[in-house]
């Protein structure tokens, strides 16, 4: 029950709002550069960058300058990236194998972060659709998705990623029973402080098109991914995988999209209180930029406004597009 209050005019709830240093000392969340995860694109060449046509402001760059882009985090105070590798079509087959090759472009971009700068947490996506010749997360037999299959794979790509130095293992792949299956072999292989991640409450959603783009998923992804992504319709479910990810041995969970299902970080938050996070994804990214080019929305303001949302709703953090700018305005 809340505590009655007196009423009007005894009460005047607009007081706490007149002065700038009221509100300031009443206000119960605050953005900080601490709080993002920045989502980069890697791809194979030389010093070369190339825009993502359909995320302004977001490009794909080679892997000799990750290292640049991890230095320019450090110096905003951002404390986390996520390599996502766009693979050439030659890559791309139906056993995966290049999602566990040592020399994969992730793994070499993880490297590349953690000599330049050692204190930059480095995150991962598990999953196999960049390497699957049929853009899916997991291995496809007479058109189903297969699971434990599917598993074992994950298992060989997050050690590959582990013994390149990842910090942060995120399993995006929606697979049943990965996260204890990885959990075990990072015991195993002398991993035991690599921290899980886990994309836990991961929906079917279409705000994923953008991203699908920046790493040429798109024209590969035959179907869709139903079978193993949430029913954006439901949110009880989202409680039953936190639960039963907690169990397997994730260290943090993840809801995803973002601004459109803020309810399950709220839900996340108060059932469990661990350490809970949000992706803002390409596509949520995307409709903000498109109407602040055209004029229709100030661009900076909806950024800040946006990601602040995700802290009154429960989130400890957020992977976002927009963190090196947003962490620039925060820094003054
Ligand atoms: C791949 C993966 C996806 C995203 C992160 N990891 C796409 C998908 O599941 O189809 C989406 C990120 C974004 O849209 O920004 N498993």
């Amino acid at each position: 029950m809340r505590p009655t209050q007196a009423s009007f005019p005894a009460t005047r709830l607009r007081r706490l709002r007149s002065k700038p240093g009221l509100r300031a000392m009443v206000r119960e969340n605050a953005l900080s550069p601490a709080d993002f995860i920045w989502p980069i694109f890697v791809m194979a060449g030389k010093d070369t960058e190339t825009p993502v046509p359909s995320m302004p402001g977001v490009v794909r760059r080679t892997v000799d300058r990750v290292a640049d882009a991890a230095r320019q985090a450090h110096a905003l105070g951002i404390p986390a990236m996520c390599i996502f590798p766009y693979t050439s079509m030659a890559n791309r087959t139906e056993d995966c194998a290049e999602a566990w090759n040592p020399d994969n472009l992730s793994n070499q971009a993880i490297r590349a972060i953690k000599e330049a700068v050692p204190d930059m947490m480095v995150m991962t996506d598990i999953a196999l659709d960049p390497y699957n010749i049929n853009g899916h997360d997991g291995f496809v037999e007479n058109g189903q998705i297969v699971n434990d299959r599917t598993v074992e794979a994950l298992v060989k790509m997050a050690i590959a990623q582990a013994d390149s130095g990842a910090d942060i293992l995120g399993p995006s792949d929606m697979m049943d029973g990965r996260i204890s299956a990885i959990r075990e072999a990072l015991e195993s292989h002398k991993h035991q402080d690599v921290t899980i991640l886990s994309y836990t409450a991961k929906y079917a959603s279409a705000f994923y098109g953008p991203f699908r783009d920046a790493v040429g998923a798109s024209a590969a992804l035959s179907g869709d991914k139903n079978t193993y992504q949430m029913d954006p319709a439901n949110s009880d479910e989202a409680l039953r995988l936190v639960e039963r990810d907690l169990r397997e041995g994730a260290d943090m969970v993840m809801v995803k999209p973002g601004m459109p299902y803020l309810d399950i970080c709220r839900r996340v938050k108060d059932s469990f209180g661990v350490p809970t996070f949000a992706y803002q994804v390409s596509g949520e990214y995307a409709m903000l930029q498109a109407a602040a080019q055209n004029g229709w929305l100030n661009g900076d303001q909806v950024m800040l406004e946006s990601l602040l949302a995700f802290k009154r709703a429960g989130c400890d953090g957020v992977l976002t597009y927009f963190a090196p700018r947003a962490a620039e305005i925060l820094n003054g």
